[in-house]
């Protein structure tokens, strides 16, 4: 079968005071002892800098042995953040953590939140995340410890499942909100599981994953009376107990799961003594990465939950294909890298501390018996794990990029639209889905429904109101115009004002509905503006350009008024002299209008111009010609 490939891995990661005891030697080869030939694992920012994070991450995989890939958690959001997400889309990380836990730490947000799932949609990369709900846990974990709980145990009693459940929740509400598919890392709890599976049915794309302590293990071990015992199987989110592991092991058997990871993070005794007096600062992690595989048979295999087909794709094909490095990764095929294990399902053996090959000084799977074995493991064709005997070479272990945009957005942009997306009730008139709102609700049942009117589309209401005032503002312009060359034309005569104003009316008569219409279709376009603001910001428009505005359409008027004869010089002049006399004006205006108004219509608006300004040129010269 394929090498297993564990998405949750933490090796040398500097975590509460202290650093994962197995790093990327060590770890790999309790990874190839267990049959796994590739993990990602989660590198973490410095200072909430995600590149330094990288950098720092580089370094540690340069001991790598096996294949590995990164995830990046994101602690903080800024522009800086934003931008160094796309930098590492681009070296090869698809995959974003965000930990709704770890007050004062790690811990995001909701808007932080938010802002990270629309950036990891944007980029096409995979948001994840640690739920919990960090604020109820803090609390939990002050009252307890005020209780005078001050063991391991007090670190299951202080976050129940009922916060995971919730943080769970949320984080799926939020990603429906923003469009964004999800991974929940390490569900824990039947609570989270089952929002997860909820949220599936309702066809949203949610991944769950699951850890092996989580389908293995059980809350009573922190009741242990030997600190050194209990303290092993302090993690996050807690393993529950028996009845959340059976409804785990069952989710994952019927689907309802989609992968198996371990969250590989590990403390040895001494580092964990450190909350000897105070759970709250036991750091936090358990082992696996050597033990998943085996686990995972055992508990889902051996008992008949899963074929070992699935058991495949639970433990590597989900994770190639989630993070899209399938096919290269999670099968044994032509052209794919050749990870294999062979695994003989009737070897019984003991999992222990003492046959590990971690850094770890304790396991805790002790005495854990399991029938099935990796007896062979091949990593990209070289044999390193045979009868026992380990074949690590430090160095050997390759990064494998994940590209963005992988299965999880396949078509994502075709399915129904979402929860309060704006396009959702583009162009449908308002009234009607107010009242299919309150339909809905109930509170409306029965009523009729309400009668249509024109003004009731808000794309055709916007581009009234702003079409008014951009005729208003042109009709100012022509009259302010008509005065100035009324003026003039007394000392140079030869303009028949009345009939280019009466021309121009006539202009205007046009002009007006295609303004309607414009402004009405660009309000569409964007439909993230408000329609006062929109007509704002079309009323500032129409000033700022309101001396280019006015050279054009009253020469254009005057065109039209059949002042063609007289028009080239006079229009040269008046054009030049508005241009010039007013650049004070309208270079800051027109500066200012350019913040205001979306390209788009900078573009159009600039090439309308040009047009006429061309046509001028061309009727000038044939004028000189003639
Ligand atoms: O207890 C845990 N899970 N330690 C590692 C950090 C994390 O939350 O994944
Ligand atoms: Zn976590
Ligand atoms: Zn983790």
């Amino acid at each position: 079968m394929p090498g297993g490939i564990d998405p949750h891995t933490h090796l040398s990661m500097p975590f509460m005071g202290q650093v994962t005891c197995d790093d990327f030697f060590t770890g790999h080869a309790a990874a190839l002892a267990g049959g796994t030939t590739m993990h990602i694992d989660f590198a973490l920012p410095v200072n909430h800098d995600l590149l330094a994070g990288w950098e720092e991450w580089q370094k540690k995989a340069e001991a790598a042995a096996i294949d590995y890939g990164f995830h990046m958690a994101v602690t903080s959001w800024s522009d800086k953040v934003a931008a160094d997400m796309a930098a590492l889309t681009q070296r090869g990380v698809n995959s974003f953590k965000f930990f709704m836990a770890y007050k004062g730490a790690l811990m995001v947000n909701d808007e932080q939140l938010l802002q990270g799932f629309r950036r990891c949609k944007e980029l096409g990369a995979v948001p994840q995340v640690h739920a919990e709900n960090g604020d109820a846990v803090a609390e939990g974990q002050q009252r307890v410890f005020e209780a005078g709980i001050t063991g391991p145990e007090g670190h299951a009693l202080s976050r129940p499942p009922e916060l995971e459940g919730e943080a769970t929740a949320r984080a799926i509400r939020l990603a429906e909100f923003v469009g964004s598919p999800l991974y929940v890392v390490h569900v824990m709890s039947r609570e989270a599981q089952q929002e997860i599976a909820r949220a599936r049915q309702r066809g949203q794309r949610v991944i769950g994953e699951t850890v092996a302590s989580a389908i293995s293990m059980d809350e009573s071990r922190m009741w242990d009376p030997d600190f050194k015992v209990a303290a092993q199987y302090v993690m996050s989110p807690p393993i529950r107990n028996k009845e959340h592991g059976a409804a785990l092991r069952a989710a994952l058997g019927g689907g309802l799961l989609q992968l198996v990871g371990t969250d590989h993070a590990v403390f040895n005794s001494s580092q964990k003594a450190v909350g000897r007096h105070d759970f709250r600062i036991i750091p936090n992690g358990v082992n696996g990465l050597e033990e998943r595989m085996h686990v995972v048979w055992q508990e889902m295999v051996n008992s008949g939950l899963l074929s070992p087909p699935d058991f495949v794709r639970v433990t590597s094909t989900a994770a190639a294909q989630i993070f899209n490095v399938y096919p290269r990764k999670g099968v044994v095929a032509e052209g794919s890298d050749a990870d294999v294990i062979i695994f003989d399902p009737a070897v019984r053996h003991t999992l222990s501390a003492k046959a590990h090959h971690s850094a770890m000084d304790t396991n805790i799977y002790e005495g854990y018996e399991v029938t099935g074995k990796v007896v062979t493991t091949v990593s990209r064709g070289r044999l390193v794990w045979h009868d026992g005997k380990l074949n690590v070479t430090r160095g050997s272990g390759r990064f494998v990029p994940t590209p963005p945009f992988g299965p999880l957005y396949d078509g994502l942009e075709r399915r129904p639209p979402y929860l309060l997306d704006v396009a959702r009730y583009g162009g449908v008139p308002q009234r009607q889905h107010r009242h299919r709102a309150r339909s809905s609700s109930g509170a409306a049942a029965g009523s009729a429904p309400q009668q249509q009117g024109l003004l009731d589309n808000p794309w055709l209401k916007s581009g009234l109101i702003s079409g008014s005032l951009s005729l208003a503002g042109d009709v100012l312009a022509q009259l302010l115009t008509l005065r100035g060359q009324q003026q003039q034309g007394s000392s140079s005569g030869g303009y028949d004002v009345a009939r280019a104003a009466r021309m121009g009316t006539f202009g205007l008569l046009f002009y007006g509905p295609y303004q309607y219409w414009w402004y009405g279709l660009l309000a569409r376009t964007f439909p993230g503006t408000s329609i006062p603001m929109f007509a704002t910001k079309v009323a500032l428009n129409q000033l700022c350009l309101a001396p280019i505005t006015i050279s054009v359409v009253f020469s254009w008027n005057m065109a039209l008024a059949g002042q063609l004869d007289q028009l080239p010089d006079k229009f040269r002049r008046d054009f030049l002299r508005t241009m010039v006399n007013g650049w004070r004006f309208w270079v800051p205006a027109a500066t200012i209008n350019f913040k205001l108004v979306p390209l788009q219509y900078q573009v159009l608006y600039m090439s309308t111009c040009g047009m006429l300004w061309t046509a001028y040129l061309s009727y000038q010269s044939a004028a000189q010609a003639k």
